[in-house]
């Protein structure tokens, strides 16, 4: 687990990353219902190059935005709103990092899998607010219907081979006695068009799947297999994806 995090210190994940189709609008009016303390101050922990703190900055008073990847954080700070005077980035691991709190609001944007739950919770929950809730969010494209061709392809390159489909990563932590979850909801799925090549892109801004971790010859044989797969359902080059976001909240607690 901790290897395959490493990869997203890589240049090439940070670039392609920006393949990956945004949070639909929702998710943000979503997260801006849960702030109801002041300062409207929010914590995004493995943050990425801020597809979520940089739409929230000019929302709310601050974001701070912690990723332990340089490429990535490099990556957001050009990308639209990187440099918001609201946001400030910090390269660190969330264990280790400087929290600036109080928080109104922490989010993880398919971030939190990665982290040490015990030590991040214990660097959270001081900084919060006293109805500050985490927001643990993931989204991606639903109901795709070159699944059953995609999916044996992924399986042949992935690196990551204990994938489980059944884990539930809230479901974890709550078991582990770390969140009182109260809320969870699913957006409304949004269209988003995406090329073929952006979608093979996407897949490299994983990190089980990142080039770096494949030789040239097995990257060239992999994009090639699932342009193949893709084609029949693409409209000149062009797929029509379906997002969808999912949002769990709750507070957190600090380890027993
Ligand atoms: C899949 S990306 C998600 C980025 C962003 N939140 C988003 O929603 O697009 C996961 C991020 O978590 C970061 N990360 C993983 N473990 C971390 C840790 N312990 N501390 C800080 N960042 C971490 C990685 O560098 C990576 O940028």
């Amino acid at each position: 687990m901790t290897e395959l995090a490493a990869t997203f210190k890589q240049q090439a994940v940070a670039q392609a990353y920006r393949h990956r189709p945004p949070y639909p609008d929702e998710v943000f009016e979503r997260l801006l219902d849960l702030i109801t303390d002041a300062p409207r101050r929010v914590l995004d922990i493995g943050a990425g190059e801020g597809a979520l703190a940089r739409p929230l900055a000019p929302r709310v008073e601050h974001v701070d935005a912690i990723d332990f990847s340089q490429p990535m954080v490099d990556a957001g700070k050009q990308r639209p709103g990187g440099d918001h005077p609201n946001l400030s980035w910090q390269v660190n691991p969330i264990e280790t990092a400087d929290l600036n709190g109080p928080y109104a609001l922490v989010t993880a944007g398919a971030s939190i899998h990665w982290m040490p739950w015990e030590q991040t919770f214990a660097r959270i929950v001081p900084q919060l607010t006293p109805n500050a809730q985490l927001v643990v969010i993931e989204h991606g494209a639903v109901d795709e219907p070159w699944l059953g061709e995609l999916i044996p392809i992924i399986e042949r390159h992935s690196r990551k081979k204990n994938y489980d489909p059944k884990f539930d990563v809230v479901d974890a932590i709550v078991e582990r006695g770390l969140l009182d979850l109260t809320g969870r909801v699913r957006t409304t799925p949004v269209s988003y068009p995406q090329t073929v090549a952006g979608y093979i892109e996407r897949l490299h801004s994983t990190s089980s799947l990142a080039r770096d971790l494949m030789p040239a010859d097995e990257a060239a044989s992999f994009d090639a297999s699932v342009a193949e797969a893709l084609r029949p359902y693409a409209k000149d080059g062009v797929l029509q994806l379906q997002i969808q976001a999912e949002l769990s909240w709750g507070r957190p607690k600090l380890p027993g």
